[in-house]
């Protein structure tokens, strides 16, 4: 099973570098596209869009409809739940009358469950005790395959950048990763956000950032040939060995040199 993850586009039609937002988006799409083999699904891990707005929503929809594989997305601390789920309507897996973006996909041999990690009042994440009954109940829901969690922000310390804890407080993190641990059947937990890559574990459970598809936003320093070039992950799940994740670079071939970091199933007894 292959996933291709993308993150933080931040479409927004007024900026200086709109734009160049547009273009990396859709040079983005173009290139999972023509990935060989193909991914079997694509996952938006949220900041689709810059200001919440409908005409963001439109444009972020029109690119997205070019993907060859299915996508799913992710509320973003940027996006807004009401004018994201009008927006992705026709996908149908979005309740529509739910508080919360959150979801599960049982049609892979990993099943994809999307969290909701927005707070009402802050750019950083939360996770309310209602989150985290919604979490046991979608866990709970089909009881035999591994399961891979994304969430818009990462649930555990990124020693790169400003910020280490991008949750309101380590106690919000801390029942988050609880509930993670619930069913000893989450492998993987694929985070956005921070605008850089990062990899650490969450509790027990491996755990990766995406940089951010808009290039003007990154964070970190990349070589000059990169300035204009989106980066976004591809997960491979193997069911012996879990998950291996590739940093692809938009536009450099299907040969092209990318960093692999293996991401190993967690081992039966190790500590939460
Ligand atoms: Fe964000």
């Amino acid at each position: 099973m292959i996933i291709a993850q993308i993150s933080d586009t931040h479409i927004a039609l007024d900026t200086p570098d709109a734009d160049q937002r547009i273009r990396d988006f859709e040079l983005t799409v173009s290139d999972i596209n023509a990935l060989d083999a193909a991914p079997d699904v694509i996952v938006h891990t949220g900041d689709i869009v810059h200001n919440g707005r409908q005409d963001e929503y439109a444009h972020a929809v029109a690119t997205l409809a070019k993907a060859r594989a299915p996508v799913y997305v992710l509320a973003g601390n940027k996006d807004n739940r009401a004018n994201l789920r009008a927006a992705f309507a026709a996908g149908g897996y979005l309740a529509p009358d739910s508080d919360f973006i959150d979801y599960a996909i049982d049609d892979y041999p990993v099943r994809l469950i999307a969290l909701d990690t927005l707070s009402s009042g802050s750019n950083k994440g939360d996770f309310c005790p209602e989150r985290v009954r919604r979490l046991i109940d979608l866990i709970d829901a089909e009881t035999a395959k591994p399961i891979a969690v994304f969430t818009h922000h990462p649930p555990f310390e990124v020693t790169v950048g400003p910020d280490r804890l991008n949750f309101g407080t380590p106690e919000i993190m801390s029942r988050l990763r609880q509930a993670l641990h619930h069913s000893g059947r989450v492998v993987a937990v694929f985070s956005g956000h921070v605008h850089r890559a990062a990899a650490g574990h969450v509790g027990s459970i491996p755990a990766t950032v995406v940089p951010c598809i808009a290039t003007t936003l990154r964070k970190g320093e990349y070589p000059a040939y990169m300035k204009t070039r989106p980066v976004y992950h591809v997960h491979r799940f193997d069911p012996d060995w879990g998950f291996a994740t590739e940093t692809r670079i938009v536009g450099t071939g299907p040969t092209a040199a990318s960093t692999c970091d293996s991401i190993l199933p967690r081992r039966e007894g190790t500590p939460v």
